[in-house]
């Protein structure tokens, strides 16, 4: 096994990341190797369907940088990644999509509950002295005016919000219970490069690239809020470095849009038409009209999202503009299964 800079120079600080070669967890690796830190990052990641080490492959010879390939809800894969002993975790690691979690919700139970209880136990035994859990706005549910706070009622109503919403309370209740230092992030809609073609900026993007008509559900007007990834990683290094053990951090960036506001946008920038691209198909089930947060708790520590909104965006669409053969590996792949599954009939004339 490689060794880690941790091992060969001391003061070097050790991190778990779970789900590294996800979406958010790749963007916050390269974060944290890039930084020039003294932190040495075992990035354990068990490969289903979007992990990707593709995501991450500009790293992998980073001498502070170990992957270990193995799952979260194995208590051995979590001793091994822990090894000697790690001085932070920072849980990533989750089923993430809430279309699939109405299809399946089980996988998202095991991943995302139980999972998080393995991290925390080993968290637990480990004395580990800082363990971050990410998660989502979606566990507040629907927010019908203003935008929630971290004390509000968590109300989630997706299979997949449900399980998150379970994972904090465990972590919360280990806080409490065993004054492990938990903090938790609720991050908002995230979007950038590198993320799986299955949510809906690179679905849309590359189903526009690719010519294809975007499936908008129901009316379109439901409004979420949008941060690019890069801050969202920055976020949860931050709170990581100065967040109080045993709080939550909203981060939310603000940029809140409909849906139908993000489409027209992505249309424009990929030189299609509205007329011969966008379709108004079955609604989600249960689906949220909108999510609102407040992050100014995560702003007092000093926290500023960068990324202007239509920058980002401009940005991303040109970034899978110029990665084709990074999404059209995914598209081509497993994940037409699961297209067909969600949108054949939804598309069907
Ligand atoms: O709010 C944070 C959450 O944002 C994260 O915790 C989740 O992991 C992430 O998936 C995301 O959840 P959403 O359900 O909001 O993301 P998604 O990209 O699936 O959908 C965004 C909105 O777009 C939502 O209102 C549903 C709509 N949509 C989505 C897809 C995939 C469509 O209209 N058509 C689509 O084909």
């Amino acid at each position: 096994m490689k060794p880690l800079k941790s091992i060969v120079e001391p003061g070097y600080k050790r991190w778990l990341v779970t789900g590294g070669l996800g979406f958010i967890g790749s963007h916050f690796i390269r974060l944290v190797l890039g930084a020039g830190r003294a932190v040495s990052v075992v990035n354990l990641d068990a490969m289903t369907y979007a992990g990707n080490g593709a995501n991450l492959a500009d790293m992998s010879n980073h001498p502070s940088y170990r992957f270990l390939r193995g799952n979260i809800c194995d208590e051995a894969d979590v001793d091994r990644a822990i090894g000697d002993g790690v001085d932070a975790i920072i849980n990533f690691a989750a089923e993430s999509h809430v279309d699939r979690s109405i299809i399946a919700p089980s996988e998202f139970l095991r991943t995302d509950i139980m999972g998080t209880h393995v991290l925390l136990e080993a968290a637990r035994r480990h004395k580990v002295s800082r363990f971050l859990q990410v998660s989502t706005d979606e566990v507040y549910g629907h927010i019908a005016s203003g935008h929630a706070k971290e004390t509000d009622c968590l109300a989630p109503r997706s299979p997949y919000a449900a399980s998150k919403a379970g994972a904090d309370l465990q972590a919360l209740a280990y806080a409490n219970t065993y004054g492990i230092p938990v903090l938790i992030t609720r991050g908002t809609n995230t979007y950038g490069p590198y993320q799986y073609p299955e949510k809906l900026i690179p679905l849309f993007v590359t189903n526009l690239l690719e010519d294809k008509p975007v499936p908008v559900y129901g009316d379109g007007d439901q409004v979420r809020e949008w941060m690019h990834v890069e801050d969202h990683a920055e976020g949860v290094l931050h709170i990581l470095e100065r967040g109080v053990a045993g709080h939550v951090y909203n981060l939310s960036a603000g940029n809140a849009r409909t849906n139908l506001e993000i489409t027209r946008r992505l249309v424009q920038l990929c030189g299609r038409s509205l007329e011969a691209h966008v379709r108004y198909v079955q609604d989600r089930p249960g689906h949220d009209r909108r999510y609102a947060i407040d992050a100014s708790k995560a702003r007092r520590l000093g926290w500023r999202p960068k990324v202007e909104f239509a920058q980002g965006l401009t940005a991303t669409v040109d970034w899978f503009r110029t990665h084709e053969r990074w999404w059209r590996e995914i598209k081509n792949g497993a994940f037409q299964k699961y297209y067909r599954e969600q949108y054949e009939q939804r598309l069907a004339p």
